[in-house]
């Protein structure tokens, strides 16, 4: 079979080149390999993240499908939640979204949630364990949605899918032709993995566009042992949508899970620590759940892994609105605040 990218539907959801960017005084810092940022943040929908690719290439396949109505479904913090009810708009389609009801009660209006709000998303929320537990409720609203004359487009959680791999070919194209453009060799793109959609989604943009591009995942929930597989599995299935053989070599999957910390979406040092050099060396905003510990890793890799000369690309896969629901952790005594207590004794 030829290779038929082309012939996947795309809906225009983001505003593409995102930037590359090279972070020249982290670097000169750091004193080991370049590093580079790749500002996925910036799509340009609702806050940005690289989820909007993911999205491209889904709602690219609801539109041609007919439908009017997308359900998705995740935590309220979920970027990809946030991301697909703006896409959703923007297109003109109704949007309903699943939602696990957190155990401490009503969630908090900050973050992705205040931000499902403001994108007039119709909100269901569902008493489940795992997140596994939202599918079947999703096949519920769109049953009833049926009934109402309504075409219902189902979008897994976190987009995860192989038509969403897909959508991260262009990520592949932007990288390749932009390191070019600068005059540099990519030596490794380095970036937060969790269902390993994006992962996939680069591992199948290299092979399908003939990129040397070696990947580097770093988990922020699952183990190596748990994803590596998954990734190879799902290559496999995103390449047969566009007629390509997607069998890796074993070592072309690399996954790293020194990161987590204590677990999914809990700060851990490391990752507070990246998100304040990143702030104020470079005026770059991180998260604590997947962008402050990728990092953390991108700047050791950086250091130890590779050396001066070589040129590391990090991906600011987005998650800015988290920020906000971090508010307790990121604030920490700093020194300023110690020396403002000393000036006002001093006043005295
Ligand atoms: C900001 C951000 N980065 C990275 C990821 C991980 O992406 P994936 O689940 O495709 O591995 C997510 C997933 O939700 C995300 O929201």
């Amino acid at each position: 079979m030829a290779l038929s990218l082309e012939q996947v539907p795309v809906a225009q959801t983001g505003v593409y080149p995102t930037p590359l960017q090279p972070l020249e005084r982290l670097s000169r810092q750091l004193g080991g390999a370049r590093l580079w940022v790749k500002r996925d943040d910036l799509t340009g929908l609702a806050f940005g993240g690289s989820k909007t690719r993911s999205l491209g290439t889904l709602l690219g396949r609801a539109l041609a499908e007919g439908a009017n109505t997308v359900i998705t479904c995740g935590p309220t913090t979920s970027n990809h939640v946030r991301l697909t009810a703006a896409a959703a708009n923007q297109l003109g389609l109704k949007v309903v979204l699943v939602l696990r009801q957190p155990k401490d009660g009503a969630p908090a209006l900050q973050g992705n949630m205040l931000l499902n709000q403001v994108l007039g998303a119709r909100l269901v929320y569902a008493e489940v364990d795992g997140l596994a537990g939202l599918e079947p409720v999703m096949e519920q609203v769109a049953e009833a949605l049926r009934g109402q004359g309504a075409k219902p487009f189902i979008i897994p959680g976190g987009g995860y899918s192989p038509t969403g791999a897909l959508g991260y070919i262009g990520l592949v194209q932007e990288l390749a032709q932009q390191s070019q453009a600068a005059g540099f060799g990519i030596d490794a793109v380095v970036f937060a993995s969790g269902s390993g959609c994006i992962q996939s989604g680069l591992l199948l943009g290299a092979l399908a566009t003939g990129t040397r591009l070696p990947v580097i995942g770093l988990t922020i929930n699952r183990s190596v042992a748990e994803l590596v597989p998954r990734i190879h599995h799902d290559v496999q299935a995103a390449a047969a949508l566009i007629g390509l053989d997607g069998h890796l070599p074993a070592d072309a999957v690399q996954v790293l899970d020194d990161y987590i910390g204590q677990g999914y979406a809990i700060p851990s040092e490391a990752g507070m620590e990246a998100i304040d050099l990143l702030a104020r060396e470079e005026g770059l905003l991180l998260d604590p759940c997947y962008t402050g510990k990728s990092m953390a890793g991108a700047m050791d890799l950086a250091r130890l892994r590779f050396k001066p000369g070589q040129n590391v690309v990090f991906i600011h896969t987005g998650g800015t609105p988290g920020i906000f629901s971090y508010a307790d952790a990121l604030v920490r005594p700093h020194g300023d605040a110690a020396h403002s207590a000393q000036l006002a004794g001093s006043a005295h």
